[in-house]
């Protein structure tokens, strides 16, 4: 299977072997997994521990609910990927909207940012729908096209929080324009890094900028309550340290600040999507509390309730390598709260079994960041009858992996030059203790970025987990000047090529 390579340089052919000896190795991971349950949820049961509910009718209203109908609920949900290897966190936004408006959130309070590229792409097998369970029904008709394409950028998002239509720069225009009795549910899926989330266009979502906006909108009186949530590799790094506690936000991430996060129903794993796809359909923190959401009556279960059950499943049997740790920030009052406040109430689900903390089959995952060469590597794995097409997905394997060792080298060579071979990759790997913020000064990290990209090329979706050691070369006091001097010998005559952020503009 390797007589494409055999043309090719030994080198290049050694990287792509390493990717495949990867993968395998995920391969017998899962082998040596199965049949520890195979029963998905969802879908495929609904007749478990009803017998001791109480029967409810819809009409019987309590005090609560009475004081949740004189406010609006808004949601924003964002998916900050695009490409069709990133099928997954569009497929969660599309369902996260399908979830608000089954609970009876009106269309006009939900602003989604996505870049639309998945439905119609090529590579899809059911043109037009896209799915986010294997046995999962269509959940794209219907969602709005508010931000797509270009406008998917951080700013958009930033005005559509803020309600501010001034800022905006194209989409449909629609803001939460919510008042002071108003709860607001903000939902994030992508890809990220120590201290940024990822957004299509540039630059990415910073921390700081980010709770800037949330202390802008609490201090205009803005909304009563609001709950986020949020799946990213290192996405607890996004508020530690940072979330103030006193303007009644309530976060919950899907790992810790140096934890990955996981894309789940992964083609040859275990729950699989459809043969036909070659794509992972999820991720393993939305999925989940979005299932939870679906199988449970809102009005009784608590944001603690559900936030109990997502993190043990996040965890996933406290497997390290294949699950992380779900972290929660801000005002932790707020998760007594009912979660029909946020997320609505279905009156079909007034049945539904109440919270029980079931435990849940594992779930084989894989890295946000190893995601995209999963998909390359299937596309290749199904083109063996095809010579050209076999030979464009090793090539672009080989690519991504050229182009994945290129930034990793830059990191560790500007990291020798800064502080010597002996100390470097102690201080670029240091890791600061829980409760303090990744970096102190936000504006030197956004320098540095700009810098390492003007030199080397393009930090991209993978180079994100390099913001740590940007963080820490801030942290520990190096100049522009010294970290450009450091960057420009690292990356001598490099040619970013179509990488270069002339072309796709700066991360930061
Ligand atoms: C971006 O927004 C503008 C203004 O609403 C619109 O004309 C344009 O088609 C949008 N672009 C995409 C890709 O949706
Ligand atoms: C690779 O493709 C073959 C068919 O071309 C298929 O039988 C096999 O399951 C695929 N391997 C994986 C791991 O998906």
């Amino acid at each position: 299977m390797f007589g494409v390579l055999k043309s090719r340089r030994h080198m290049k052919a050694y990287s792509f072997v390493k990717v495949m000896v990867i993968l395998v190795m995920l391969q017998m991971k899962s082998v040596v997994r199965e049949g520890e349950g195979r029963r998905l949820k969802g879908w495929d049961d609904g007749d478990e521990e009803s017998s001791n509910v109480r029967l409810k009718i819809p009409s019987e209203a309590t005090a609560e609910e009475a004081e949740a109908d004189q406010g609006t609920r808004w949601a924003v949900l964002v998916a900050g990927s695009s490409g069709y290897e990133n099928y997954r966190h569009q497929a969660d936004v599309c369902h996260a909207y399908q979830l608000l408006r089954k609970g009876g959130v009106r269309e006009e309070n939900i602003v989604v940012f996505m870049y639309d590229d998945i439905a119609d792409s090529s590579f899809n097998p059911r043109p037009g729908t896209i799915i986010n369970h294997p046995h999962g029904p269509d959940v794209y008709a219907t969602v709005p096209k508010d931000y797509t394409g270009e406008n998917v950028t951080s700013e958009n998002l930033y005005a559509v929080i803020l309600g501010d239509k001034t800022k905006l720069k194209g989409g449909s225009g629609k803001v939460i324009n919510s008042k002071s009795n108003d709860r607001i549910f903000i939902y994030y899926t992508d890809h990220g890094g120590p201290g940024i989330l990822g957004m299509p266009n540039m630059p990415y979502i910073y921390a700081m900028d980010f709770i800037e906006v949330l202390q802008k909108k609490h201090a205009s009186g803005g909304y009563k309550e609001m709950v986020i949530y949020v799946e990213a590799c290192e996405s607890g790094s996004i508020f530690e340290g940072i979330m103030p506690r006193d303007i009644n936000v309530y976060v919950t991430t899907a790992s810790n600040a140096q934890e990955l996060s996981f894309g789940t129903y992964c083609p040859g794993m275990d729950p699989p999507p459809p043969p036909e796809y070659l794509t992972c359909l999820g991720d393993l923190f939305s999925v989940s509390w979005m299932e939870d959401a679906e199988s449970h009556n809102l009005k009784a279960e608590t944001l603690e309730q559900q936030h109990q059950t997502v993190k043990k499943r996040t965890l996933n049997f406290h497997n390290d390598a294949f699950g992380s740790h779900v972290m929660e920030y801000g005002d932790t009052d707020i998760k007594r709260d009912k979660l029909y406040l946020f997320l609505g109430f279905d009156p079909a689900s007034v049945n539904l079994p109440p919270y029980n903390l079931k435990l849940q089959p594992p779930m084989q995952v894989i890295t946000q960041r190893d995601a995209d060469l999963l998909f390359l590597w299937q596309m290749y794995n199904r083109s063996q009858h095809e010579p050209e097409k076999k030979t464009e997905m090793l090539k672009q394997i080989r690519d991504k992996e050229k182009h994945r060792r290129h930034i990793d080298n830059s990191v560790d060579l500007i990291g020798i030059f800064l502080y010597g071979p002996g100390k470097s990759s102690s201080v670029l790997g240091q890791v600061r203790e829980p409760g303090l913020a990744l970096v102190d000064d936000w504006i030197c990290l956004k320098t540095m970025v700009r810098v390492f990209e003007t030199e080397c090329g393009s930090l991209t979706q993978y180079g994100m987990k390099h913001m740590r050691a940007f963080a820490n070369i801030c942290n520990s006091g190096v100049s522009a000047a010294a970290f450009k001097e450091a960057s420009s010998a690292a990356c001598d005559g490099y040619d970013a090529g179509e990488m270069h952020p002339a072309n796709r503009g700066y991360s930061a």
